[in-house]
């Protein structure tokens, strides 16, 4: 049997793309395990789903630490005691400092509701409504230190109907994150999709 990818999830809220993730990886020949589950929120939705799922997880709760420095230091320290190998954002909502993006360079990935390089940051649904596209989607990209910025692996592309608002444009991307994040993710560790030189690059054969 195969050895798979020791992965954790960073969430802080209600988890639907982590519960993505743990389906696709409850499949025995998905290429990565998801082997713990970490909030920095205590009150995070998904830590729950997690726990029904029989997964390990860790709450390392922003708040109670003086600085995002001892902060990161705490969820480091969690993913190393795990033997995590590559971490996955989904929907983790803590700006990283470059150095805790540095220390997973490569191995850090995220969901992003939005076709980068546009409508970085947050409430992109907005954006993209704002500023009329008529095509609108999902990025998961590799993490680095530019918030929003790192190298693309997978996305996906949803219409933008007239009469659309924020919430209809969530729910259509949503599907798609959950249809990318688990490809990506399968890509990533089984070391298809790698970050090289500033880039995604994918190996074939
Ligand atoms: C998802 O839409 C994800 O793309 C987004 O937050 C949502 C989390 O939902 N992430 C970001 O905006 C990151 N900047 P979920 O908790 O149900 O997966």
């Amino acid at each position: 049997m195969s050895v798979r990818t020791r992965t954790a999830i960073l969430i802080s809220g209600r988890g639907s793309n982590m519960a993505s993730l743990l389906g696709a990886a409850s499949a025995p020949d998905y290429p990565a395990e998801i082997s713990l589950v970490l909030s920095n929120r205590p009150d995070a939705g998904g830590i729950a789903r997690a726990q029904d799922a029989g997964i390990a997880t860790r709450i390392v709760d922003h708040k109670a630490y003086p600085d995002r420095e001892a902060f990161e230091q705490a969820m480091d320290a969690a993913l190393v005691e795990a033997g995590i190998e590559i971490v996955c954002l989904a929907g983790f909502m803590r700006v990283l400092t470059p150095w805790f993006v540095r220390r997973w360079e490569g191995r850090m990935i995220n969901i992003h509701p939005s076709i980068l390089p546009l409508f970085r940051g947050t409430q992109t649904h907005r954006q993209a409504l704002e500023a009329g596209v008529r095509v609108h989607g999902c990025t998961v990209h590799f993490v680095v230190p530019e918030l929003d910025a790192g190298p693309i692996i997978a996305q996906a592309c949803v219409p933008v109907y007239p009469g659309d608002d924020e919430a209809a444009l969530a729910a259509r991307v949503l599907v798609e994150e959950h249809r990318i994040y688990p490809q990506a993710l399968a890509e990533v560790a089984s070391g298809q999709a790698l970050l090289r030189d500033g880039r995604c690059v994918f190996r074939t054969g």
